[in-house]
């Protein structure tokens, strides 16, 4: 394992202004001196995601997240904090450092071979997809209506026959071993290498910088025993739940929409007829690290699965996956043909534009769920619906689009707005009720001793000083306040570190406090370094907070004088006078504050 030094460290932090990084991700919009927006790592309608581009911090007053670049970048791409860096030093096209026989750079050897054998395979199947001898790919193309630019444009290809792929990658110096680690030629019993894909119409799947990382082939013989499709296995660079099929081509798109389809035939076709923003799954169910891809790329997804494929359990889990990650959501209803390919090919492009347009949201496609289960004519039947929906319509937080589904399912299902209003105050109303008495006993439990709101700031207001104004600020603080002053345990550790580091301006404090690794307190290092605290003068506020934690040592100290002198029943101890010369000392002290 490679350890990379601070200094590259550094380098990488700062060739990656967090602004323009967070940006790839959520949309920022400027106010005061941070930008704000919707915490991607949380579900929310208003923004209480922020980053300092001063601090290069960001923050979540909601979830408390909170780092630099390198925290956002792990926390976002589910990456350790090494592959963090990494990521961020390729972004910046910074060159690490490479030890020749770390176990790292043998795998980085190999996975670039893949990449190489990949792209390779990809140019062989398509130039034989024009050759003679790929009449039976060439019909079938013809037959499914695909055009040459499509052909191009997906470099849809044709496979060989036997190990015509393995001795094409030989005769281009590749090794066995590099050919074998990306599944497209599998060695036999009898030592014999043999193609995995023979005779099949051939899609590369590409990942979304557009480098191939497998393959999907299409059966093309009308032989029972063969898999419609097959597919690349997992390998090194493949891991079918991280991938969509033609994100490479929807990340281009203008649009801020992107279709999500169940096959390859279902995304090729509806690109043809000018959808360029159209992903498929690849028949298997939408996973998190796919949702947070689309995230990435778009404010909205259009499931467009088929119309009988998918049951209605893949289609609310791949509804709540997006949805959980701030992505508006919604499902197309589609009539009439059985995938979206033979919709466009039977309806046209403009028809299916309109099924776009119409597409209901998640809570829109859970009553009309419910709605099929009964015959509403019947009015018990129509009872138990509005019971049902009720719930759902409950669920949904914000007033307003509550309001607009009330109207909407009245219309729809004829039944008046106030009998579904008061079945549903009625399920808020409870709800809340019972939450309360829930929520109580845990929101204690995690406090265990209440800290008073006010000595946080002043103490957050201690840190802020000492990071932001370290050469005015540091003397005074020193001398008057120590860690044993600090209530809240992080601000404590935090204290600390300031007074042990060598750090003596802002820029090298927040590096160093960047290196923290616990997230407690990187979520609290954060909260201070967003926070806008409009200091007009440092010098006034340096000597506010230091007085008001001398003032509390000495108010404490004189309190507990009084209680000694109560119990000391001698009058001529010694003691006693001792302690009565500090109160009155203290007593003078504290009017002079005054
Ligand atoms: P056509 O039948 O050619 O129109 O393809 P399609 O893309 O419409 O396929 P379909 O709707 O049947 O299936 C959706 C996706 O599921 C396909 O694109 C494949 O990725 C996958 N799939 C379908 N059949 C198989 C199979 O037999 N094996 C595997 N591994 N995947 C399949
Ligand atoms: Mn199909």
């Amino acid at each position: 394992m490679i350890q990379y030094t601070d200094e590259l460290k550094e380098e990488i932090r700062s060739a990656n202004d967090i602004v323009d990084v967070v940006s790839q991700y959520v949309t920022l919009k400027r106010s005061g001196r941070n930008f704000f927006g919707l915490c991607p790592f949380h579900k929310e309608k208003s923004p209480s995601f922020s980053v300092s581009p001063d601090r290069q911090y960001f923050h979540c007053f909601g979830c408390h997240k909170g780092g630099d670049v390198f925290t956002f970048i792990s926390e976002i791409e589910r990456i350790s904090f090494k592959e963090a860096l990494e990521f961020l030093a390729e972004r910046a096209r910074i060159e690490l450092p490479v030890s020749q026989n770390s176990e790292f750079n043998k795998n980085q050897y190999l996975k670039d071979k893949m990449y190489k054998i990949n792209a390779e395979t990809a140019i062989f199947y398509h130039e034989r997809l024009y050759k003679p001898l790929a009449k039976i790919a060439q019909e079938y193309v013809k037959q499914r209506k695909l055009d040459n630019k499509t052909l191009k444009a997906f470099k849809i290809g044709y496979s060989g026959e036997y190990n015509e792929l393995y001795k094409n990658l030989k005769a281009k110096g590749f090794k066995d071993e590099e050919i074998l680690a990306t599944g497209l030629v599998n060695k036999n019993n009898n030592g014999e290498y043999i193609d995995r894909f023979r005779k099949r119409l051939m899609f590369p799947i590409m990942d979304v910088s557009g480098r191939v990382v497998a393959f999907g082939g299409r059966k093309l013989e009308n032989n029972e025993k063969l898999a419609k499709y097959i597919n690349s296995n997992e390998n090194l660079i493949y891991s079918k739940k991280k991938h969509l099929f033609a994100m490479n081509l929807a990340k281009q798109s203008t649009s801020k929409k992107i279709i999500l389809v169940e096959g390859y035939m279902d995304a090729i076709s509806l690109y043809q007829r000018g959808f360029d923003n159209v992903v498929a799954s690849l028949g298997t169910a939408l996973t998190e690290e796919q949702g947070r891809l689309l995230r990435k790329y778009c404010e909205q997804v259009i499931l467009s699965y088929d119309s009988d494929g998918a049951g209605q359990e893949a289609i609310m889990r791949g509804l709540s996956i997006l949805e959980n990650q701030g992505c508006d959501a919604r499902v197309l209803q589609m009539d009439g043909a059985k995938d979206p390919d033979e919709y466009v090919i039977k309806y046209g492009s403009g028809r299916f534009k309109l099924l776009i347009d119409n597409a209901i949201s998640l809570v829109e496609f859970k009553i009309k769920m419910i709605k099929n289960k009964y015959n509403i004519e019947n009015s018990s039947d129509k009872i138990r619906f509005l019971k049902e929906i009720t719930k759902i319509l409950s669920e949904v937080e914000n007033k307003i689009e509550r309001e607009i589904y009330i109207e909407k399912i009245s219309e729809n299902y004829n039944i008046s707005k106030e009998a579904i209003y008061a079945e549903v105050n009625k399920e808020v109303y409870d709800v809340k009720s019972s939450e309360k008495i829930l929520l109580r006993p845990i929101a204690k439990k995690e406090k265990q001793t209440e800290i008073n709101p006010i000595t946080i700031k002043r103490e957050n207001m201690v840190i802020y000083l000492l990071i932001n104004y370290f050469k005015e600020s540091y003397e005074p603080i020193v001398t008057n306040i120590s860690p044993d002053d600090f209530k809240l345990e992080q601000n404590k550790f935090i204290f600390e570190k300031i007074l042990n580091s060598t750090a003596e301006e802002s820029e090298k404090i927040v590096q160093s406090l960047a290196n923290i690794e616990d997230s407690e307190i990187q979520s609290h290092i954060s909260e201070i370094l967003v926070t806008d605290y409009e200091i007009s003068s440092v010098d006034k506020c340096i000597e506010d907070v230091v007085n008001t934690y001398n003032k509390e040592r000495l108010t404490n100290r004189k309190n507990e004088i009084v209680k000694q002198l109560e119990n000391i029943s001698d009058s001529t101890s010694e003691k006693k006078s001792e302690l009565e010369n500090e109160l009155n000392n203290i007593i003078i002290e504290l009017a002079k504050r005054k």
